[in-house]
């Protein structure tokens, strides 16, 4: 069976962790390429792996025609630029999530991936991979719980990972705690209730730590969104959770509700002694979706061989994207913002000068 081969830029936390999978754990693919800024990173991961190629510059990597696929794991600036130069190089893109962090250029990759119908286009909406999540959309599919009108979110950063997100907020903009966090549940919200986000309130607030305040950002928020249906989302993100990483999603429907994650265990050990009944969390993202980071590399992979195209597309990057945005602006103004009016209001400014908010 032929092998997709596959170039991966960027090394960090969650690209290293692409690269194992890519290199050892899917068979009909292989890791060929790897690339970096950062030329020690590249060294390393190509010594220690054995990968043929090794780049500090992305331009010459594009320019290897053995590669099929490129895989995209840099900071989230650089991500609609990659992938719109990567499509345009003719291979099949897999980025990271978010697809931008503004709207202009996200919308200028559905633009080019539009332009390319025969090359496949992945975003890393992970969860939609993750056993538990596929389990609770079905039930909802299957109407366990009748129509599902509210869903509530959780997305809690451990505390003890606090001071490598400021190095890392400081060194590369992440857009922000509601692009950068709650993107993944704005993207289940949008998945489980089948609709758009039609208004958004967000606020938030640094309560341990100034440097928060310093970057414009929420060390943790919250918004409140009414979808099109008239359905209510209630998202809270945060960078300060004492116990470790914590994902929770409720889905309330008119004939029951479901629960994912509401007790983040990391096994099922429980010790009790005297310091009470204690059970452990997971530490971060990737202990709680090992899994689901595997399964989605498999369908990219699976989709490049029989030629048809994943769930998760541009569009709903650009519209998990459009409500990220919407949340910041109301975060950043303190007023209700009309999602579809700030989508209008966008395209007609892309027109002329880029809208950047700070
Ligand atoms: N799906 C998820 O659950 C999830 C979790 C974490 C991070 N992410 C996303 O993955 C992306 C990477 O995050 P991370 O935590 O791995 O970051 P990181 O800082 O750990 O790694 C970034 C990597 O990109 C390299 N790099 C920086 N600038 C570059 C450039 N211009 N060209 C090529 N390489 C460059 C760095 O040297 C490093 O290897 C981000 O967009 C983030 O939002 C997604």
């Amino acid at each position: 069976m032929k092998k997709i081969k596959v170039g991966i830029v960027g090394l960090g936390r969650l690209g290293r962790q692409h690269a194992e999978n890519i290199a050892f754990r899917i068979p009909n693919c292989e890791l060929t390429a790897v690339c970096s800024v950062l030329k020690e990173e590249v060294d390393e991961v190509q010594k220690q792996w054995n990968i043929p190629y090794g780049y500090t510059s992305y331009n010459e990597m594009l320019e290897n025609k053995e590669l099929d696929a490129i895989f995209i794991a840099s900071p989230s600036g650089f991500h609609c630029e990659q992938i719109k130069q990567a499509l345009t190089a003719g291979f099949h893109v897999f980025s990271e999530k978010p697809l931008g962090l503004y709207m202009e250029e996200a919308i200028e990759v559905q633009e080019a991936v539009s332009a390319h119908p025969n090359q496949v286009f992945m975003l890393g909406f992970m969860r939609r991979y993750d056993r538990s999540y596929m389990a609770a959309k079905k039930k909802i599919d299957n109407g366990d719980i009748g129509e599902p009108m509210f869903i509530r979110c959780y997305g809690l950063d451990p505390a003890a990972q606090m001071d490598n997100f400021l190095k890392f907020a400081k060194a590369n903009y992440s857009g922000g705690l509601f692009l950068d966090m709650s993107i993944h549940d704005f993207d289940l919200a949008r998945w489980y209730l089948g609709t758009e986000a039609k208004e958004a309130w967000a606020i938030g607030g640094s309560y341990s730590r100034s440097e928060f305040d310093e970057l414009n950002d929420a060390e943790t928020g919250a918004a409140m969104v009414r979808f099109e249906n008239n359905a209510i989302g209630i998202f809270v993100a945060g960078r300060n959770s004492a116990h470790g990483y914590h994902i929770e999603t409720e889905i309330i429907g008119t004939k029951g509700s479901l629960r994912i994650g509401t007790i983040p265990e990391r096994n099922q050990v429980v010790v009790m002694n005297e310091t009470g009944v204690v059970q452990e969390c997971y530490d971060g993202f990737l202990e709680r979706f090992e899994q689901a980071y595997l399964s989605e590399v498999e369908e990219f992979i699976n989709c490049i061989l029989e030629d048809r195209k994943p769930s998760v597309n541009v569009n709903d990057g650009v519209e998990s994207t459009l409500l990220g945005y919407a949340c910041k602006a109301s975060f950043e103004t303190g007023n209700l913002v009309n999602v579809q009016d700030l989508s209008i209001q966008l395209n007609e400014k892309a027109e002329d000068t880029p809208l950047l908010l700070t």
